[in-house]
């Protein structure tokens, strides 16, 4: 249920939102290149090509904060001088998971960083009058258990996306999971947060609130569409 009088609590709002940058595993990414480019895919003057290429850095840049704590391994290296021991991420063991169609607009950018991760995909869509999410693709790599995982979606409206993609994961034996989104309602960090306390949760930014369409205000209207070009 969206409770549309939110947007007009700026204030309380802006409060809430405040502890919500403080729940434990909730990651608001206040770097200046990121909010700099979240400005322009706001902008409904950005055009498809801008936009996707806009996705992919912010993924990107999301992406070096978020994989901090990926594990090293110590491999021998021959220098030119001498040989030395020297760390190397161990991680054939990551995978991004893109929840579709949005989600894979940022798959590149978190490739840029970590070439040999495997892609699995979930697909969900927002049934338009309900908002409820609808499941109709799932594969990921295997195994699935032994990998750091890293979901992303653009957006996190009512979070009913975001918290099903997670239960699958879930059901299929992820357990190291991490879940990326560029602009969130507080009402979906919230339900995330709620349902999957356990995940850690990178946001570009929090927005004010939904409206009666379950769409993010501000925002930037339908990621999947301005990425596709297909509206
Ligand atoms: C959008 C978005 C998220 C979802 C967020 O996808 O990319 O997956 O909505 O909304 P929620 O938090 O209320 O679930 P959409 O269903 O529009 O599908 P698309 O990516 O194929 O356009
Ligand atoms: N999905 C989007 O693409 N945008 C919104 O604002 C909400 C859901």
């Amino acid at each position: 249920m969206i409770d549309t009088d939110n947007c007009k609590q700026g204030e309380q709002r802006g409060q809430k939102m405040e502890k919500m940058k403080e729940m434990e595993n909730v990651f608001v990414m206040e770097h200046p290149l990121i909010q700099h480019k979240i400005s322009h895919i706001r902008d409904i003057n950005t055009g498809t090509n801008e936009f996707r290429k806009c996705i992919e850095e912010i993924a990107m840049l999301m992406g070096y904060e978020a994989l901090r704590d990926l594990p090293l391994e110590d491999v021998e290296v021959q220098t030119p001088i001498e040989k030395c021991m020297t760390p190397r991420i161990s991680g054939k063991k990551m995978a991004v998971v893109p929840i579709l169609r949005a989600g894979l607009g940022m798959v590149n950018g978190i490739l840029a960083l970590v070439p040999s991760a495997k892609v699995g995909h979930i697909g969900l869509y927002r049934d338009p009058e309900t908002h409820e999410p609808h499941e109709y693709y799932c594969k990921l790599p295997e195994p699935i258990d032994q990998r750091t995982i890293v979901v992303v979606d653009p957006m996190l409206a009512t979070g009913g996306s975001g918290s099903e993609a997670v239960d699958f994961i879930k059901q299929h034996g992820g357990k190291n999971i991490k879940f990326m989104c560029i602009i969130a309602a507080p009402e979906g960090l919230k339900r995330l947060h709620e349902d999957h306390p356990d995940i850690q949760i990178y946001i570009g930014h929090v927005d004010r609130c939904l409206n009666e369409h379950a769409y993010i205000c501000p925002g930037l209207g339908d990621a999947g569409d301005r990425i596709f070009g297909t509206k």
